[in-house]
């Protein structure tokens, strides 16, 4: 891999302002309905979710480990902090609202909620999924008013006032007003708080909180005006504060799904839908039930609350108590059927915020409100309403059909197999395999876990077997180097040096094994380096579907990385084609089919946005001319007689970003000079071009060192690059140039073939590496 060619990663986007993230939420819609992501190993899971948001490796490992709240926040979160406290994180899938796609992370120790919110979700959107109505911002703040002679009189009084009451209460919150809400209007009621305290005056303050939860903005102004109210009133205010009962703040979510989906085996959908209404209006009836049923909502939308940073405390209070409103404890949800239909639908109170909170504090809260796709607090309530109404879908149609303890069968399952120690990684495994044996016993689980373990033993017996092989040359880049940035041609060569991929039985696998590389210097970065071929391997065993076979993936590799020797490209190509080789034994890897396109898919993790250049030469294994386009030129060069070359390794390489900005810069401060210098590398490809097809070694020997030195006039050679080149020549080479994107790495020579021989025993002191090159006819 060339470590220059790396682009900036998406570090910096760590900490984004909230804008930002708002913006990127904005423009990503990543479909949720993601098939097999269950059955995929965590880290694949993982992988996808990187790729899919661009998340870095950091974040990822963040997520894994659970690691994205530190000690050093958290002391600043709460009093008293001792340490960080770890959750269970899902994804439920498959959530179409609104027509518009969300995935929703979930925090929570117990088993079956993810699976059932996605799996309802899932039979929702075959149907159209979830339409949503969600109420403005409009919070409630509170403010007692005690001690008062009359209180109808008082409340009189505070309605007279009521616009300085307001003004007051906006005083306190300047930046809600600019940002469009505050204060809106303003209730009183009277009520009575028994014998001990007599009548009293609660005054509402009714405030848009606009993006926000709007707890500390309401709490402000509730206090702000406590001793205005008191003045007016002549009374003594006590209590000033929010009020979670926030029904005027509702969001509502529903439904419809056709019976034929609803059909088991044993029952008609028809069937199925009566008794989810029948189940609808027990839970409306009877306050037992209705606990339960609401409990199930809250599964759901306090796993996912609790996971983006919402106060979920505040969202279970506000439900409970919307539950009750007519004096009685009720459902939250209400099933009806219409034609062919059963109708779901849910309403309560929503107090989310899209800014502020732990959205402020905790970095993981950032990276999950991203995987959400809910771009404000509006779709957050939204999706909320709608998790809370998957999930007691999901558990209303468990239980009138199978019964709920099947569906926690899963979860029996695990236990059990935990009990006769599964290690935690084949837990899932021996669970699903009970199941789907229908025998969840511990005698089952020991036997499972024998022949797994046996099967284990005879793999990793074979480990190391090779089951595919594939060989792809590198490349050096013969003419044109920096100018085809500007659209003028280059010529690179395939060279006789190159990286072998080979694909092993590893029953720890998918993985991408330790590579044996060939190097010229420590190379700092090398760490990173092996992350970019691991995504990499990851990227090329989803193009294949291979994501769950025990291999390993070798690389032996002559190609010295981070020299513009193709080393990236190289691996592509002989990854894809041992993969194609091992999965449907193809041995003809060429240009045609998809190849290509597979290579370019893995170059542009090492490179961001490659031209194909690397790709195309390493392919097809020649001489190819290229021009950026467009339209874009790929065409092979044939040379009549085979010529001879070597690369010699000089220094380390600087990146090839740096340096093609560098160009750019000296281009933005002297354009005509640098113009003409890039035009004649144009003029001097072209003619090569036709110099390579006569055979006329010894033109192109010239023009490789006209173009070394127009290279140097660019100001992207090194003073152990010229030197390099001279001392070449004094040996008498055809010509010598530095090749890639300079600043450091390799030269090239070319040479009479009947010389390569002697020279390369030369040139092995002189420099720290060197190989031969056959640029082929
Ligand atoms: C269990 O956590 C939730 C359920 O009891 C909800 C319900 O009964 O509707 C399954």
């Amino acid at each position: 891999m060339d470590r220059k060619h790396r682009t900036e990663n998406a570090e910096a986007s760590e900490f984004l302002d909230q804008d930002a993230l708002n913006e990127q939420l904005d423009q990503q819609q990543v479909s949720s309905r993601i098939p097999g992501f269950y059955r995929l190993p965590v880290e694949r899971r993982l992988a996808y979710l990187a790729r899919n948001f661009g998340f870095t490796d950091n974040q990822i490992s963040q997520l894994r480990e659970g690691k994205a709240l530190r000690i050093e926040h958290a002391v600043n979160m709460v009093e008293n902090a001792i340490g960080v406290h770890g959750m269970p994180l899902g994804l439920a899938l498959n959530f179409l609202v609104d027509n518009r796609e969300f995935l929703v992370p979930m925090a929570i120790e117990e088993a079956s909620i993810i699976a059932a919110a996605s799996k309802a979700a899932l039979m929702i959107r075959q149907d159209g999924g979830f339409t949503t109505r969600v109420d403005d911002p409009l919070m409630i703040g509170q403010i007692q008013v005690l001690d008062l002679e009359d209180p109808e009189k008082a409340s009189k009084l505070v309605y007279e006032a009521k616009t300085e009451i307001i003004k007051q209460a906006n005083l306190a919150n300047p930046r809600m007003v600019v940002r469009g809400g505050g204060v809106r209007d303003l209730e009183t009621r009277i009520i009575d708080g028994g014998e001990a305290v007599g009548k009293m005056l609660v005054v509402h303050l009714l405030i848009d909180v606009q993006e926000a939860m709007g707890a500390n903005m309401i709490n402000y102004a509730c206090e702000a005006v406590g001793p205005v109210i008191e003045e007016i009133t002549g009374g003594r205010v006590n209590l000033r504060i929010l009020s979670n009962l926030a029904d005027r703040r509702l969001a509502r979510a529903s439904f419809k799904i056709g019976f034929e989906q609803l059909a088991t085996t044993e029952m008609s959908g028809e069937l199925v839908a009566r008794r989810m209404v029948e189940a609808g209006r027990f839970a409306w009836a009877d306050p037992y039930r209705a606990t339960t049923h609401n409990k199930g909502i809250f599964n759901g939308i306090g796993a996912a609350a609790l996971a983006i940073g919402q106060d979920w405390r505040a969202i279970e209070a506000g439900g409970h108590a919307y539950a009750s409103r007519d004096g009685q404890y009720r459902s939250l949800t209400d099933y009806w059927i219409e034609g062919e239909t059963l109708c779901g639908s849910i309403e309560l109170p929503m107090q989310v915020g899209s800014v502020g909170g732990a959205l402020n504090s905790h970095p993981g809260v950032r990276i999950l409100r991203r995987i959400t796709g809910a771009r404000n607090a509006r779709e957050i309530a939204g999706l909320f309403a709608a998790v809370g109404l998957a999930q007691n879908f999901a558990a209303c149609l468990a239980l009138t059909t199978v019964g709920i303890q099947k569906g926690h069968m899963a979860l029996h399952a695990r236990s059990v197999a935990i009990s006769v120690g599964v290690p935690p990684e084949k837990v899932e495994e021996v669970a699903s395999e009970m199941i789907r044996r229908g025998d969840v016993k511990v005698t089952v689980a020991e036997e499972i876990f024998r022949t797994m373990k046996q099967e284990q033993q005879r793999s990793r017996e074979r480990t190391g077997e090779v089951l595919a092989e594939a060989y792809a040359p590198g490349k050096v880049i013969l003419f044109g180097e920096h100018a085809t940035v500007y659209n003028f041609p280059g010529i690179t060569a395939a060279i006789d040096i190159g990286m072998t991929v080979q694909i092993k039985r590893d029953p720890d696998g998918p993985r991408f094994l330790s590579p044996k590389f060939k190097q010229a210097f420590n190379i700092p970065e090398s760490d990173q380096d092996i992350r970019l071929f691991s995504k990499a391997v990851d990227e090329a065993l989803e193009i294949y579907d291979l994501q769950r076979e025990p291999i390993g993936v070798q690389i032996e590799s002559e190609l010295v990385p981070g020299m513009g020797l193709g080393s990236s490209a190289a691996f592509s190509t002989a990854l894809c084609i041992a993969l194609r080789r091992m999965k449907d034994g193809s041995h003809t890897p060429s240009m045609a089919g998809d190849l290509f396109e597979h290579v370019q898919r893995l170059e542009k993790i090492f490179h961001g946005a490659p031209s194909g250049m690397d790709a195309a030469t390493v392919i097809s294994d020649g001489v190819l001319w290229f021009r950026k386009g467009p339209p874009r030129e790929i065409v092979p060069i044939h040379l009549n007689q085979p010529m001879a070359g070597i690369v010699a390794i000089v220094e380390p390489g600087a990146r090839t970003i740096d340096m093609v900005r560098r160009v750019q810069a000296s281009r933005d401060l002297n354009p005509k000079r640098v113009n003409a210098i890039l035009s004649d590398i144009g003029e001097l490809t072209s003619d090569a071009a036709i110099a390579l097809g006569t055979g006329d070694s010894v033109e192109v020997g010239r023009l490789m060192f006209r173009n070394h030195q127009l290279l140097s006039r660019l100001g992207i050679s090194t003073p152990a690059l010229d030197e390099s080149v001279e001392y070449l020549l004094d040996l008498g080479v055809l010509g010598a140039k530095l090749t890639g994107s300079g600043g450091g790495g390799a030269v090239i020579a070319l040479v009479k073939p009947e010389e390569q021989a002697s020279l390369l025993k030369k040139l092995e002191e002189a420099f720290a590496l060197v190989y031969p090159f056959t640029v082929r006819a």
